[in-house]
C-alpha cells in the first residue's frame, strides 16, 4: 500500500441514550492509501455515519465517548484543537457529503452561491473568483454553467446531489467521504453518479471513503470493501477478494441478499435484524443470525482473522481453514 492518507486506530463511539450508553463504534481499525477508495458497507444501524462524522468532528451532542486515534496525513484528527481542524482540515483537507444531503440547500439562496460561499467564507477568494471556480466546479460534476442562477428546487435529485458533490470539493479536499450519496436516485442516475466518482478518483487523485447499504454499487467505484456488523469490522479486503471468496457468514448473506440479474433463485434476506448495541449478544455479535454459529460462537468474541493478502475475517472459521 502507498503512504496512507488516513489511519484509524481503535475508533469508539457511544451515544448517551435513556437506555444508557450505546456503543456504535466499537474498537475499529483501518487505513486508506492516497487516490484510493473504501467502501465502507453493511445494514442500518451498523455505525457508518458514526464513523464518518467522528472523522469530520461532526458527531451530535449527546455523544458519551469518543476514544482512539485517527491520522489524517499524520495529523491527529481527534486530538488537534476545534480552531486547527477548522482552520486546516474541515472541507480543506477532508470533506464529506452527507446522508440526506440533497435535502440541505438553502432554499432561497441559488445553488451556485451556495457552492461558491465556502470560498469567499474560508478561502479568502473574492466575489468574481468564487463565482468563477463555482461555475468550474459544476463542469466538473458535469452540470451546465447555468445551473449557477437556479435555486434548489429547479433542480432533479440527481442534480442536487452533483451539486453537493461540487460544494464539498470547493476547497480542494484530497479525501472525500460520501455517505449513502446514491441512495435516492433512480439507477441510471445512480450508475451516472458512480462513474462521476470514478473520474474524480482517476482526475483528481482524490481518496475516497463510500458508505452504502448496497455491496454491489460499491464495488464498482471501490478497491476495498470494509462490512460493518454492530459497531465493528466483520470482513475487509480488497474488493475483488471480498465478492469473489466471502469468507464471513454475514459478508456472505449480505451478497447473497443482491437481486441478481442472471440467476433464477430470488434474493435471500438475512435472517433476524441487527442487536440492540446498548446489550450486544455476547461472543461474537452476529451469533444468533449466523447460520454457521458453533458452540464457541457465543462464548468467545473472534479478533479479525488474515484469510489471505490484506484480507480479514472476524469469524471463527478462519482460524480452521487452511
Ligand atoms: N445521536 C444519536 N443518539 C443515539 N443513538 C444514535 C445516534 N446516532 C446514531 N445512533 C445509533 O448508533 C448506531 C449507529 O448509527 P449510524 O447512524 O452510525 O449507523 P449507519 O450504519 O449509518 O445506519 P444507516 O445505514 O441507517 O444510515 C445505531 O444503533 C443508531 O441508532
Ligand atoms: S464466529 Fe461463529 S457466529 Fe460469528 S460469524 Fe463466525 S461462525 Fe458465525
Ligand atoms: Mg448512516
Amino acid at each position: 500500500m502507498n503512504q496512507p492518507i488516513l489511519s484509524v486506530s481503535d475508533l469508539r463511539v457511544s451515544y448517551r441514550t435513556q437506555g444508557g450508553l450505546l456503543p456504535a463504534l466499537d474498537g475499529v481499525s483501518f487505513s486508506l492509501a492516497q487516490g484510493e477508495a473504501l467502501g465502507l458497507v453493511g445494514e442500518s444501524g451498523a455505525g457508518k455515519s458514526s464513523m464518518a462524522l467522528a472523522l469530520m468532528r461532526l458527531l451530535p451532542r449527546n455523544v458519551g465517548l469518543l476514544d482512539g486515534r485517527a491520522e489524517l496525513e499524520g495529523r491527529d484528527l481527534l486530538g488537534m484543537s476545534d480552531e486547527a481542524f477548522r482552520r486546516d482540515v474541515r472541507w480543506r483537507k477532508m470533506a464529506m457529503v452527507f446522508q440526506g444531503a440533497q435535502e440541505a440547500f438553502n432554499p432561497v439562496l441559488r445553488v451556485g452561491d451556495q457552492i461558491a460561499e465556502p470560498l469567499l467564507v474560508l478561502g479568502g477568494a473574492s466575489k468574481g473568483e468564487a463565482r468563477r471556480e463555482a461555475v468550474r466546479l459544476l463542469e466538473v460534476v458535469r452540470l451546465p454553467a447555468e445551473v449557477y442562477q437556479r435555486y434548489p428546487h429547479e433542480l432533479s435529485g440527481g442534480m442536487k446531489q452533483r451539486a453537493v458533490m461540487a460544494m464539498a470539493l470547493v476547497l480542494k479536499p484530497q479525501l472525500l467521504l460520501l455517505d449513502e450519496p446514491t441512495s435516492a436516485l433512480d439507477v441510471t442516475v445512480q450508475a451516472q453518479i458512480m462513474d462521476q466518482l470514478k473520474e474524480l478518483k482517476r482526475d483528481m487523485g482524490l481518496s475516497i471513503i463510500f458508505i452504502t447499504h448496497d455491496v454491489a454499487i460499491a464495488s464498482d467505484l471501490c478497491d476495498r470493501l470494509a462490512v460493518m456488523y454492530a459497531g465493528k469490522l466483520a470482513e475487509v479486503g480488497p474488493a475483488d477478494a471480498v465478492l469473489l471468496r466471502p469468507q464471513h457468514p454475514y459478508t456472505r448473506l449480505l451478497l447473497a441478499s443482491l437481486p441478481r440479474l442472471h440467476q433464477d433463485a430470488p434474493p435471500q434476506f438475512i435472517p433476524g435484524s441487527p442487536p440492540d448495541l446498548r446489550a450486544p449478544p455476547s461472543g461474537c455479535r452476529f451469533h444468533p443470525r449466523c447460520p454457521q454459529a458453533f458452540a464457541r460462537c457465543p462464548l468467545e468474541e473472534p479478533g479479525l482473522i488474515q484469510v489471505g493478502e490484506g484480507h480479514d475475517s472476524r469469524c471463527w472459521l478462519a482460524e480452521v481453514r487452511p
